[in-house]
């Protein structure tokens, strides 16, 4: 039980036997974090740095809470505040980091690359939070899980992920990982919101938001990056919802008892209805508290590698 390579920098080529392997034991995980006494020492002598250089409330503290409830050490380094304001480079940074005995970083960047360019400079395992416009993989796993959890398994599951595709980097490792794992995904937004390149990767794309949601198991939405959006890629919120919004009447032509997932932070009223957000499909709240299992799971894999 171990995984392959050092560092989690994204989904895209990690084995099924891999992305298993990481839900089985986020199964286990789940185990200890609903008993009494959330405490293991998996993480013991351990030390898990938090590196962010955007903001993040669920994946920094759940990260930080599974290397405590492991009994691991655990810090954290913000952008702000630290002395990356000063000027201080990336690589200077990893460097620094990896001198301060750490042996898992993880690092939300706006740039895409910014974890693999770290990895290549750490001992330490780097795990990617977040990557500019390419890759969240622990953010997929947790939704994977929750499929898994809630439908009984992933492949042949018919997936539609509807928003922000072109700026969602949970969009592109649920693509990844969905699809090694035998899912169907299918994504709907306008089309100044969906990379055409996206149809030659194994899925399909659609403009029509009902086409994507008919028939579907899950119902992903994504979050519109309202701080993005200065180059009028729609013309105004309100027609956004109209067309794209996940509201019931879209949600009821879904196949019954399809899923209703988003990573968070919502625009309540934009990409999503209050209705549908704490609706009976909803598992959003869900998602959270598995955020949990799946990076305890992943420190566990991770740091054991570093013992075998
Ligand atoms: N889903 C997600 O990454 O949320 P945070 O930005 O709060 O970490």
């Amino acid at each position: 039980m171990a995984l392959s390579k050092k560092d989690l920098l994204g989904l895209r080529g990690v084995p099924a036997s891999e992305i298993s392997e990481i839900l089985n034991t986020a199964e286990l995980m789940k185990v200890i974090l609903a008993s009494n006494n959330k405490k293991t020492p998996h993480l013991q002598g351990k030390t898990i740095l938090t590196v962010f250089y955007e903001n993040s409330t669920r994946t920094r503290l759940s990260f930080e809470l599974a290397s405590k409830y492991m009994g691991g050490v655990a810090a954290n380094m913000s952008a702000s505040g630290s002395s990356v304001a000063k000027g201080e480079s990336l690589i200077d940074t990893a460097r620094t980091l990896d001198r301060l005995a750490s042996d898992v970083m993880i690092l939300r960047h706006s740039m895409t690359g910014a974890p693999h360019l770290m990895a290549q400079h750490v001992k330490a395992s780097v795990i990617n939070a977040g990557d500019g416009t390419n890759e969240h993989p622990t953010q997929a796993l947790l939704d994977m899980f929750t499929m898994k959890e809630k439908l009984g398994g992933i492949s042949g599951l018919n997936v539609a992920i509807v928003g922000d595709v072109t700026h969602s980097r949970v969009a592109r490792s649920n693509l990844w990982g969905l699809t090694t794992m035998g899912a169907k995904v299918t994504f709907a937004a306008p089309p100044t919101l969906l990379p055409p390149e996206l149809a030659a990767a194994g899925c399909r794309v659609t403009e029509y938001v009902d086409d994507a949601v008919r028939e579907a198991d899950v119902v992903m939405g994504l979050r519109i990056q309202l701080e993005r959006q200065q180059k009028g890629l729609f013309p105004t919120v309100r027609e956004y919802h109209r067309y794209f919004g996940l509201t019931p009447e879209r949600i009821a032509l879904a196949k019954k008892g399809a899923l209703v997932m988003h990573p968070g932070p919502m625009n309540r009223g934009v990409e999503i209805s209050s209705l549908v957000a704490d609706g009976e499909q909803s598992v959003i709240d869900e998602q959270v508290t598995n955020g949990v299992a799946v990076r305890m799971a992943l420190l566990f894999l991770l740091t054991r590698r570093n013992v075998q």
